[in-house]
């Protein structure tokens, strides 16, 4: 029976590694983490993350051929194949801070990896790293080897969160790359054989070990590039009386373009694109090209500018501040049908708000009050250090409160700001919302979620993404 661990019980290494699991029954799939608290809630009924269809999956093959464990080592010494799936953030100290990728967590995995081992491994990248990282990795691996033999594969993770167990029950692609040499090529077809249990063979590609790699990191910039290319249009929309939703659709009408990813937003967030176009920022600059680092800078950039923009706007309309004044916040994680708030946009603009001094009551489907406390006392970055992390402040952030739902957020409001699409959204009672609130009301819709037309007949001023303003917001002070 061929035996796969997994090093990191995160959003990628659980869902991914229980549905291998699932459609690999003559598998031992065992999932390790040095987090107690995360394995033990893999062991419970709470699962630690939430994605649609993972219950079950988990349920069916924990105790079978899936199991969750804080015994790193021992799992890793008994296994074939390992795959590395710990988190790699972006730096917050020394060389590279606030752009290179921090390789902590991998480097000590694979030293772990070395120190163990009594049998020939294939180490396959599951995390997304730098281009080169399985050099480095080969090297530590190679130089502690104790005569064992390693082969490093990328096998980089496309999932998305919210759709992950449907994307890795029907991938696009899964990308293999390995070295060119025989043994190479022999652990690209083992890895292979796993993923052929359920994926068409057209659609395992297999390549260099760097275009693997860099793939990762170019599908992601190209993918963050479309949000902030509709979002940097949606201000010029809003502008000029266009329409973004309008013109989306006549772009992704041309097939070279494609209809998909074109929703203008208060800006994107999650664990993934902010840190990725980071780390290829700082690649390129590294190999001497900084027109080509400045390119993929300016999609950040640009996903910045929305998230200011998207706070002037609310200030500017409310009579230039928002001083005391009670702002409900409706969503907090960086998407609809996923608890996780890394990086979301949410974050930016409650910090943005509470400058200006307002109260936010927040609501989400998902997020905990703990959670949303901890992410408006952090630094930049300094998320997904949990090395560096203070425990969040018993007091939390004094100007903000956590709401059970919609209509307690938006009682006594003077303004709604709508910053995750859930669709709980677009239903809420709004004749019964607004009579609850300061007048004039105001909602903001960063998400384009609501129908505003339907929101102004009711009294509503209405700000949406990208679409033509109304009467009132054309007559206060520019927005940039
Ligand atoms: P995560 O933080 O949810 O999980 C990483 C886990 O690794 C943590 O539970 C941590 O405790 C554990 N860990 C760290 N060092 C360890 C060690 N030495 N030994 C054992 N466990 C260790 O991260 P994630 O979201 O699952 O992302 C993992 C990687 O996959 C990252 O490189 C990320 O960029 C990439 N990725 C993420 C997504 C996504 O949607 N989240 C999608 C594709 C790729
Ligand atoms: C992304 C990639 O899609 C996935 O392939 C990769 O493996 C990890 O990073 P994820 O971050 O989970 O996945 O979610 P995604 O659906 O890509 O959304 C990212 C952000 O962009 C979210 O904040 C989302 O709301 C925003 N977004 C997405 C938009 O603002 N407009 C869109 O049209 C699409």
């Amino acid at each position: 029976m061929v035996k796969i661990c997994c090093i990191g019980a995160g959003y990628v290494g659980g869902p991914t590694m229980a549905v291998i699991a699932l459609k690999c029954p003559a598998i031992e799939v065992a999932v390790v983490d040095i987090s107690a608290s995360r394995i033990a809630a893999w062991n419970s009924d709470q699962l630690p993350i939430y994605e649609a269809g993972l219950d079950e999956i988990v349920k069916q093959c924990r105790g079978k051929n899936l199991l969750f464990s804080t015994a790193v080592e021992k799992h890793v010494a008994e296994a074939d194949i390992i795959f590395v799936s710990v988190n790699t953030p972006t730096k917050t100290r020394g060389l590279g801070a606030g752009k290179a990728a921090d390789l902590t967590y991998w480097e000590s995995a694979a030293r772990m990896i070395a120190d163990v081992s009594k049998s020939n491994k294939i180490v396959v990248e599951k995390s997304t790293v730098p281009v080169k990282t399985a050099e480095a990795i080969e090297k530590i691996l190679t130089h502690n080897s104790k005569g064992i033999k390693y082969q490093i594969l990328s096998n980089p993770e496309f999932l998305a969160e919210g759709t992950a167990i449907e994307d890795l029950f029907n991938p696009d692609r899964v990308l293999i790359g390995g070295r060119e040499t025989a043994e190479g090529q022999k652990a690209i077809q083992a890895l292979k054989q796993v993923y052929a249990n359920w994926v068409p063979e057209d659609r395992i590609i297999t390549t260099n070990l760097w275009s693997a790699e860099l793939s990762k990191l170019a599908a992601n910039a190209f993918l963050a590039q479309r949000i902030s290319s509709v979002n940097a249009m949606s201000a010029l929309c809003e502008a000029t009386g266009a329409n973004i939703s309008q013109v989306a659709h006549a772009v992704g009408k041309d097939s070279r373009i494609g209809p998909k990813f074109l929703n203008a937003s208060v800006g994107f967030g999650g664990s993934c694109f902010q840190k990725d176009i980071l780390n290829l920022v700082y690649i390129c600059e590294c190999n001497g090209l900084p027109e080509v680092a400045n390119y993929w800078k300016q999609v950040i950039q640009v996903n910045d500018y929305q998230k200011n923009r998207f706070v002037n706007r609310v200030v500017s309309s409310m009579f230039n501040t928002v001083s005391g004044k009670k702002i409900a916040i409706l969503g907090f994680a960086f998407k609809k049908d996923t608890g996780d708030t890394r990086e979301t946009p949410a974050i930016d603009v409650c910090k943005g708000l509470l400058g200006d001094k307002a109260h936010l009551s927040i609501y989400d489907v998902q997020v905990t009050e703990e959670q949303i406390q901890r992410d408006l006392s952090m630094n930049k970055f300094d998320w997904d250090h949990p090395i560096h992390l203070q425990p969040a402040s018993p007091i939390g952030v004094k100007q903000v409160s956590v709401a059970w739902d919609a209509y307690e957020a938006t009682k006594g409001a003077h303004g709604i700001c709508i910053l995750t699409e859930w669709d709980e959204f677009k239903t809420l009672d709004y004749n019964k919302i607004f009579d609850h609130m300061h007048k004039p009301a105001f909602v903001f819709d960063g998400r384009n979620v609501v129908d505003a037309e339907k929101l102004r007949q009711i009294g509503f001023i209405v700000y949406s993404i990208g679409k033509p303003l109304d009467a009132w917001l054309k007559d206060m002070p520019a927005v940039t």
